[in-house]
């Protein structure tokens, strides 16, 4: 974490009668162009009303999914503006643009206490690149720049570092909520500090695996990145999602952890099936000894009752990953019960990532846990005590 202090919107002065961009992360599942899951859309409507009762006038912005600077129909953020006019009771006026003469026309021309929307800035190349060029003209069209979007602050670009370079800056009301709870887990966190990892790939998780041993107590590991552990450990998982060019690397983090007296959990048995489908034959059997046409779909039920007393004794808990392909309801119940155990828990918890937010909606659990991230990569890396571009840029110099 970077020294000094987080600005936020106080610190941008009166605010009445001013353009403020606000950058979201709107970027959220969406089936057939429908949004599955709007709770990133609504965890940054306090901010929007916070500005918007100072006076002023709001240019939002957000990423969707990865169009790598092209537009891509599917990806325009229609859905996104009526689910937000619906949150806010307000008009939302979309644009679809996101930078350039016809955008700061219409943005120039807002009545008081509008509240626009531009196009994906990923279909601007400059966006990923953070070009400067890209950065100036979406500093053109604000005199403030509030930064909400946690969930992209690992991202160096044009619209998280480069605008609030450009502009006064600060931190929304969600960024600011977000960077409390999950440094009360890098800064004197109540032990024993259990973190559970999921999810299908353990690349995408052994920087923060190998960053999490120096901080907790115990590390439970399930989804599908747990049979990279167990292969490289010499078991047998079948069919199952395996990546064999990080055994290595899995097996260095599983020796680190132990030398530092860390627990790693892996699972006992698992919920195993030919292929991840509804009407799949379905047998539980030893994680470590998973018969050759199957493959592990969900940890099974001894799994979850050791997982669980781990659980219930902890006094932090940082949850990250689903324990199996739970949106099958026959693969659902590891990720149930590791649910339920954290909601049950009086420990400290945050959850994190898109997956484990779904996960807790599923089983109506979402306000049993103290703090769910918007963010999924970057409360990771917050976690890895990495600093988060987006955060640093909001940093007052010490
Ligand atoms: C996320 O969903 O993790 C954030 O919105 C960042 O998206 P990205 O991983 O495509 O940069
Ligand atoms: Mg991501």
């Amino acid at each position: 974490m970077s020294p000094g202090r987080l600005r936020t919107i106080p610190d941008l002065g009166d605010l009445a009668g001013r353009r403020v961009l606000v950058r979201c992360d709107f970027n959220v599942p969406l089936e057939d162009g429908r949004i599955t899951d709007d709770f990133r859309i609504t965890a940054t409507v306090p901010t929007i009303v916070e500005l918007l009762g100072g006076g002023a006038n709001l240019v939002l912005c957000s990423h969707l999914g990865r169009p790598k600077g092209q537009v891509v129909e599917r990806y325009r953020l229609d859905p996104v503006a009526n689910r937000l006019a619906d949150a806010l009771g307000r008009e939302v006026t979309k644009l679809d643009r996101v930078v350039g003469p016809e955008v700061e026309a219409a943005v120039r021309q807002l009545p008081p206490g509008s509240v626009v929307l531009l196009e994906n800035l990923r279909f601007e190349p400059g966006e990923e690149a953070n070009d400067p060029a890209f950065a100036d003209s979406l500093a053109l069209l604000a005199q403030a720049y509030v930064d909400d979007a946690f969930g992209a602050a690992h991202r160096a670009h044009g619209s998280v570092v480069g605008v609030a370079e450009r502009l006064p800056s600060a931190a929304g009301l969600l960024m600011q909520k977000e960077i409390e709870a999950l440094s009360s887990l890098v800064e004197g966190a109540r032990r024993p500090f259990v973190a559970i990892l999921g999810g299908a790939k353990v690349s995408d998780k052994l920087d923060a695996i190998k960053a999490l041993v120096d901080r907790v107590d115990a590390l439970l590991i399930g989804g599908a990145m747990a049979f990279t552990f167990l292969a490289a450990a010499g078991g047998t998982v079948g069919r199952s999602l395996v990546e064999p060019d990080r055994f290595d690397e899995v097996r260095e983090a599983a020796t680190g952890a132990q030398e530092k007296g860390v627990l790693v959990q892996l699972p006992e048995d698992v919920v195993a099936a030919p292929e991840p489908t509804l009407d799949a034959r379905r047998e539980t059997v030893r994680a470590d000894a998973i018969p050759a046409g199957l493959m592990g779909l969900d940890v099974g039920p001894r799994t979850v009752e050791e997982f669980a007393q781990v659980i219930a004794e902890a006094g932090t808990i940082f949850w990250n990953g689903p324990m199996g392909m739970f949106e099958l309801e026959p693969f659902s119940a590891g990720t149930r019960g590791v649910a339920y155990a954290v909601a049950g828990s009086n420990a400290f918890s945050v959850v994190g990532g898109g997956d484990s937010l779904a996960a807790l909606r599923k089983f109506d659990l979402l306000d049993r846990v103290d703090h769910v991230s918007t963010g999924g990569g970057a409360s990771l890396e917050f976690l890895e005590g990495r600093e988060l571009p987006g955060v640093a840029v909001l940093m007052e110099e010490a």
